[in-house]
């Protein structure tokens, strides 16, 4: 069972980000479907701790192109990649507080509820100034 539901709603429009985007859900999905809730914790703690070097490894990526074009929303933009790395930490910090939580269920609300809202309003406005500068 998927963690994250791949939605009509995360397209950007642009085919080559939606299928990163796409990916990166994918990815997320399997490494949580490897593990279930009542693993050993050091086992939940380094699987989330591969989905977060995903996930800021596609921030990483996107906050160079950013830097390397002077893109004027910057900031605000790598704030709200900042804001889902916190998210991620404080499950993982849950996990290790408490054994019985469900990372499951975080993950899915909390990294869901973000990327539906980020993939719908930043990374459009980004991803088609970084296609018409010829970036791939
Ligand atoms: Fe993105
Ligand atoms: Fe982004």
């Amino acid at each position: 069972m998927s963690v994250i539901e791949w939605k009509q709603e995360f397209k950007t429009g642009i085919p080559s980000i939606d299928y990163e985007h796409e990916h990166l859900i994918a990815v997320i999905n399997d490494l949580a479907d490897t593990i279930s809730v009542d693993a050993p914790l050091d086992e939940i703690e380094f699987h989330l701790g591969e989905i977060y070097a995903l996930i800021e490894a596609h921030f990483a990526l996107e906050e160079k192109i950013m830097r390397d074009m002077k893109y004027l929303g910057y900031a605000e933009h790598k704030e709200d990649h900042d804001r889902l790395l916190d998210e991620i930490r404080d499950i993982m910090e849950n996990v290790a507080k408490d054994g019985a939580f469900d990372y499951r269920v975080a993950l899915g609300e909390r990294v869901g509820t973000w990327f539906g809202l980020h993939f719908k309003t930043l990374d459009p406005k980004l991803h088609a100034l970084i296609h018409g500068a010829g970036y791939r």
